[in-house]
Order: C-alpha cells, then structure tokens, then sequence
C-alpha cells in the first residue's frame, strides 16, 4: 500500500528546498495536537507526555522541530549537525528499495523500488551536511525554545575526520559538544555510526576512541546528559564489555543507526543508485531492521539490570506503527523514534497517543 501523505521532509525535493520550505505535507497544515493533564513521564528529570519522537535525521532546523512537537512528537532530535559547513550530498539522498523482511549486515546488495509502499524500507545518503555554527546555533536555540510542557528537543552532532590526525578529531567531538551545549539543549547525542562518511569503519566500533572522546564530552557538557548513537552490533561479547565501559561514562544509548548495504538501481547489480562517489554503500532503514533494533534495545535493557547500570535506552530501527512503539517499550526502551515511518506516516504520535495512552 502506497502512503496518502506528503513526506515532511520530501525526498523528491533538494536538501536545500527542504531546508528552506520545508516542512511539508500535514506537517504544514498549521493544526496543532493539544493534550490535556499533566506529563506523565520522564526522561532525564525532564517531564514527557509520551515518550516517543523522531530520530536525527528527518528534522534538519527549526521549522521542521517545531512542526514535530505541534504533532506531538515530544522528543525531536535535532538533525546532526558539525563544527564547520559540510556539502550534504547530491539529489537523491533517499530511494525506496526492495528488501528482505529482516536485512542482515552481511547481505548481497538491495535493489532500488519505483515507490514507497509497505513494506517501508528506504535508504538515506546525506553525508551529515551541515550548516555553519554560525547559522545552526541560532536556528537550534529557537528549535530547543519551541517546546510545549512535557516537551524536550535533543541535539545530535558528531565530530568530522579531516585528515589531522587523532588527536584533532577528538578535539572537533569536543568543540561540537560544546557548541550544540550553548544553544541551551536540554540532551545532547553523539553520532558515531553514520554509514555514509565514505570509510568502511564505524567510529562507534573503536572501544578506546569513544572512552576517550565520551569523558572529554562530558566534561565539557557537565550535567547536561549525553546519549551516544550506536549502530547494530553483531558481536555480542565485544558490545557487553562496550557497555559495560561507556555506560559507565554516559547517560543513554541511541539504538540503532541505519544497516549499511550496496544499493544497486538494476536487477543485474551493474550499476549504483545513488550518484557520485562513495555512495554504493549506503544506510538503510524501516522495516526491515527492526529485528536489529529490538535485538539490540532487548540486549541493553537485559545487560542493565543484570549490572545494576542505569543508562537510558532509546530505540529506533523500523517503528512504523503503533504496535512497533509498544514492541519497543517491552524490551525495556525508555523512549521510542521513527525516522522513516514518521515520514510517511505523519500521524504516529497522535495514533500512539490515542491508542495506549
Ligand atoms: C532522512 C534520514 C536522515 C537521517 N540522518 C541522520 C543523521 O543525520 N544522524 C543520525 O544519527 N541518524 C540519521 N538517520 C538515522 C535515523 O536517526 C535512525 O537511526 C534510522 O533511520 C533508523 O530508524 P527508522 O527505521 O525509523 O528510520 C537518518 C535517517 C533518515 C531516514
């Protein structure tokens, strides 16, 4: 079935024209959810009426987070955003695919779909453009003001590798922390698995570089807490003893980031889908990594208990309906996202909200 609205952030537009008339569909129509009683629940010390939201990605500025919180999408992350311009990368940066029910790490290669229809799965390919902190710091302040009582937004950065070696890409993480800190955002989270930097290795896999990078981070950030982005892990002894470190340094995990795979535009697999270099490989997401993200949110939470930690668990990976937030919530995630469900299925907080509040 082919969804009946509008995307608010529209792939068949550019990142630019997104940016600037953006956001779309209802998302535009100027109606606001109202909910009446007190937030009932809680994230950080702060109140939340329910705790579901949209994960970095589809809310690149302040247009698009105050849209979200309107529909009541309490918890909107902040597209990630850099400590100096970065190009995002050419039109397309979202297709269709056709995938499996449950798309492994190790796969063969997806195919590019003509439409979005159930089940969803897509992949994105942005490269993490992003503005100058001169233009995101003022855009994200207002975005972090624009929310309602029982309401918070997140802000999401990551740090950039120019080729300067270790020690200035720590530092970059470091300035990055600092800078989205000044904007006055209440929760801050690190990226560290994006699939479309163009290197094969994820920063979230190297143990060391993120013990290191997460204590100077949060030095800096103080008592604002800190959720690092992690993607899924096939290795389950190494991501226990992972945990078991970070946890102890941070305040929350947000799992999972998108599966990486080759996307190809024809069956013979000849040639890719997305334009331009180092875009064969690209992050896929919907439906088909649930699996991964139940696995990955129902590890943590049994890992927590049993170490008597006391992270945060916030999940994402293929919420499309209201069952999937309930999945979720099972395994033990404090809050839930949906990235490309939310896209095509604008009305997601208020259906979760009408039906298990
Ligand atoms: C359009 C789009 C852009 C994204 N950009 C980012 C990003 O900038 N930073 C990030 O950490 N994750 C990004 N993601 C990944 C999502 O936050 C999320 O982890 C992933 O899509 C899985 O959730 P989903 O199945 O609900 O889409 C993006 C996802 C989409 C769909």
């Amino acid at each position: 079935m082919r969804s009946k609205y509008q995307p608010y952030y529209d792939p068949d537009k550019s990142w630019e024209t997104n940016l600037k008339n953006g956001p779309f569909g209802i998302f535009a129509d100027g109606e606001n959810i109202t909910r009446k009683g007190e937030p009932e629940y809680e994230l950080f010390d702060h109140k939340i009426h329910l705790p579901f939201g949209i994960p970095a990605g589809p809310l690149p500025n302040y247009n698009f987070i105050n849209a979200a919180f309107r529909k009541g999408y309490d918890l909107p992350v902040y597209k990630t955003v850099r400590t100096k311009a970065k190009a995002t990368h050419q039109w397309p940066n979202i297709v269709p695919v056709d995938a499996p029910k449950e798309l492994k790490p190790k796969n063969n290669g997806l195919i590019q779909k003509d439409e979005y229809s159930d089940p969803l799965s897509i992949t994105n390919s942005f490269g993490v453009g992003s503005e100058d902190p001169n233009i995101w710091q003022p855009d994200m302040r207002k975005a972090v003001e624009s929310a309602d009582n029982g309401q918070v937004m997140i802000a999401s950065f990551q740090g950039t590798n120019n080729g300067e070696g270790r020690d200035a890409f720590i530092k970059d993480h470091v300035l990055g922390a600092r800078l989205v800190k000044e904007t006055g955002a209440k929760i801050i989270e690190m990226n560290a698995s994006c699939p479309n930097e163009g290197t094969s290795d994820l920063l979230c896999f190297d143990l060391k570089t993120i013990l290191e990078i997460t204590d100077k981070v949060k030095n800096i950030i103080g008592n604002t807490p800190l959720l690092l982005k992690l993607a899924y892990f096939e290795d389950k002894q190494f991501l226990r003893e992972y945990i078991k470190n970070v946890g102890k340094i941070i305040d929350g995990f947000s799992v999972i980031n998108t599966i990486p795979s080759k996307i190809y535009a024809n069956e013979e697999k000849t040639k890719q889908a997305l334009p331009g270099k180092g875009r064969l490989i690209s992050g896929v997401c919907g439906a088909p990594i649930k699996w991964a993200g139940i696995e990955m949110v129902s590890f943590l939470n049994n890992l927590r208990i049993k170490e008597n930690l006391d992270y945060k668990i916030i999940a994402s990976g293929g919420v499309i309906t209201p069952q999937d937030y309930i999945d979720y919530r099972k395994q033990g995630a404090d809050a839930v996202m949906s990235a490309t469900g939310s896209m095509w299925r604008p009305y997601l907080a208020r259906d979760i909200w009408n039906n298990f509040k």
